[in-house]
C-alpha cells in the first residue's frame, strides 16, 4: 500500500528527470557535434564568397582573376551565371578563357564595355588582380544592408526582401519569373535530438533555379536524398555546395536549424 503511494508520489518528479536528462544530452550531443565537426575557418566578410580563378591564367603569364560574389549578387541572381551562362559553381572548374571572353561569353556577356567594363588593355588588371581578398572600399558601400551573423555579414534574404537589393534573375529573357513554388518543408535529422533543418523552395528560388539542385545534389522527393547528412554537407555535396562558400555559411547552425539552442 505504501509502496503504492510512494509511487504515484514520485510519479511526477521522474517524468521531469527524465525530461531534464534528456534535454541535457541533446544539450551535450548538439556541444559535441559542433566541436566534432570539423568548420572550415571563415575568411573576411569582405573576403566571403571571393574566388581566385587561376586555371589558366597563371600558367599563360597573367595574374590569376579575383572575383567577388557579393559585387555580383547586388546586381543578378546566382541562375544569370550559374544556369544562363553556364558558370559551374566550383573554382576554377568552368572553361574560361580570355578568347571565350572577347567573344561575349562568361565575363564577357557583361563585361563588352557597355554593361560593365570591357576587354580592353586599361581594363586588365581589374579582373587579373592575383588576389581573392576583394575591393574593401566598395564592400564598405553594402554596409546598410540588412546584418546577418556571419559570411559577409549581410542578410541576403532580408536585402532582396526589402527591396534593397534588386537582382534580375534573367538577362536572356526579359520576362522571366521565378517558378513560384512556396513550398516550405523540414530536412529530418538523422540524430533523434537533433532539430531538424529547415528548407524553403521560395527563398531559393528566388535566386536559383531548379536545375541548380535538381536532380544532381537532391532527389524530387522529400526524404529521398540518401547520406544527407552533415560530414557530407561539411565536404561539399548537397546544402554545403553553395553554403560553405557563397550561400550564408554553414557556423550559422540556428539559421538552418532554428530549433536548436545554445
Ligand atoms: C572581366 C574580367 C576580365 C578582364 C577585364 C580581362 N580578363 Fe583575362 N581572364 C579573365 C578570366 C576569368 C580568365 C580565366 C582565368 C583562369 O581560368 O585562369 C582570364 C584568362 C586570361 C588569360 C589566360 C587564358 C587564355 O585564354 O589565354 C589571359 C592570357 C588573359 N586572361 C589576358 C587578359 C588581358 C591581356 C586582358 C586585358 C586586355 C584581360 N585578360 C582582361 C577575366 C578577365
Ligand atoms: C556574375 C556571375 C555570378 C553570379 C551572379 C553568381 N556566381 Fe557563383 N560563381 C561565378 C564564377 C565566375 C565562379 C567561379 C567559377 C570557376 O572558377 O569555374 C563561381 C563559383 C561559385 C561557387 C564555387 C565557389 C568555390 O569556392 O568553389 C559557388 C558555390 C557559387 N558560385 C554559388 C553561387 C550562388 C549561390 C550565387 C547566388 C547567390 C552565385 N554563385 C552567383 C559567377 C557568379
Ligand atoms: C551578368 C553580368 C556580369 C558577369 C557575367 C560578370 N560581371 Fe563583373 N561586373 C558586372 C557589373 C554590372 C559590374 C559593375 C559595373 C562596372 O564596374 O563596370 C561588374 C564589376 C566587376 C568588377 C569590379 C567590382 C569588383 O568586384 O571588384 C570586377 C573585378 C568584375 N566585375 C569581375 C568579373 C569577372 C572576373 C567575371 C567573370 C568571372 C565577371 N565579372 C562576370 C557584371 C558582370
Ligand atoms: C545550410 C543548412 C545547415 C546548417 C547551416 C547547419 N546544418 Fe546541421 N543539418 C542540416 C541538414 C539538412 C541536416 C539533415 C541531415 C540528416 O541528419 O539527415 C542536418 C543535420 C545535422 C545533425 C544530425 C546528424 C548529422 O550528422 O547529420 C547535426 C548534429 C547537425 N546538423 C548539427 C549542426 C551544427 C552544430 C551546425 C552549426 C555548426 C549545423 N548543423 C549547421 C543543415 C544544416
Ligand atoms: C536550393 C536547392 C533547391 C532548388 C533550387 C529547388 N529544390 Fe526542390 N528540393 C530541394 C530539396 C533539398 C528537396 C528535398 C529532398 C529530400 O528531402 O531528399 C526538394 C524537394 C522537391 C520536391 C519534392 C517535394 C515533396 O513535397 O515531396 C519537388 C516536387 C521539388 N523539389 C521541385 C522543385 C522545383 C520544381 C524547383 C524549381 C522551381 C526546385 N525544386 C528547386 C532543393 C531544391
Ligand atoms: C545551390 C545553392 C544552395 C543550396 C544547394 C542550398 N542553399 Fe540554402 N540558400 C542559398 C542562397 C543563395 C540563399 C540566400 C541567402 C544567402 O545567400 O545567404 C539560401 C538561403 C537559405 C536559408 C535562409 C532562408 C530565409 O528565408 O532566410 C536557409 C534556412 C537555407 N538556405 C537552408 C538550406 C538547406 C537546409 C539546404 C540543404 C537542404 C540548402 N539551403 C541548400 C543557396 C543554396
Amino acid at each position: 500500500m505504501g509502496g503504492k503511494r510512494f509511487c504515484a508520489l514520485r510519479m511526477p518528479g521522474a517524468g521531469l528527470w527524465i525530461a531534464l536528462t534528456l534535454a541535457f544530452l541533446a544539450a551535450i550531443a548538439v556541444v559535441a557535434q559542433s566541436n566534432i565537426f570539423d568548420l572550415p575557418p571563415l575568411p573576411k566578410p569582405a573576403s566571403y564568397g571571393n574566388v581566385l580563378i587561376d586555371r589558366l591564367a597563371g600558367t599563360e603569364g597573367s595574374k590569376a582573376v579575383g572575383f567577388s560574389h557579393w559585387s555580383h549578387r547586388t546586381r543578378y541572381s546566382c541562375r544569370v551565371c550559374h544556369f544562363e551562362l553556364d558558370f559551374v559553381m566550383l573554382a576554377n572548374a568552368s572553361e574560361i578563357t580570355e578568347e571565350a571572353n572577347r567573344n561575349g561569353r562568361f565575363c564577357g556577356a557583361c563585361h563588352d564595355g557597355q554593361i560593365a567594363f570591357g576587354h580592353t588593355d586599361e581594363h586588365c588588371s581589374k579582373c587579373h588582380t592575383g588576389s581573392s581578398k576583394g575591393n574593401a572600399k566598395q564592400f564598405k558601400k553594402l554596409r546598410k544592408l540588412p546584418r546577418a551573423s556571419f559570411g559577409n555579414k549581410i542578410d541576403w534574404v532580408e536585402a532582396e526582401d526589402s527591396g534593397m537589393v534588386t537582382p534580375i534573375a534573367s538577362i536572356l529573357e526579359p520576362d522571366f519569373e521565378p517558378f513560384p513554388f512556396k513550398e516550405e518543408f523540414e530536412v529530418k535529422a538523422a540524430w533523434i535530438l537533433v532539430p531538424p533543418a529547415d528548407f524553403s523552395h521560395n527563398s531559393h528560388l528566388r535566386w536559383l533555379d531548379c536545375s541548380n539542385c535538381h536532380p544532381d545534389l537532391f532527389k524530387i522527393e522529400q526524404e529521398a536524398t540518401e547520406n544527407l547528412l552533415m560530414k557530407n554537407i561539411l565536404q561539399g555535396q548537397f546544402c554545403g555546395a553553395c553554403h560553405l562558400t557563397v550561400a550564408f555559411p554553414i557556423q550559422d547552425c540556428k539559421r538552418c536549424h532554428t530549433k536548436m539552442r545554445g
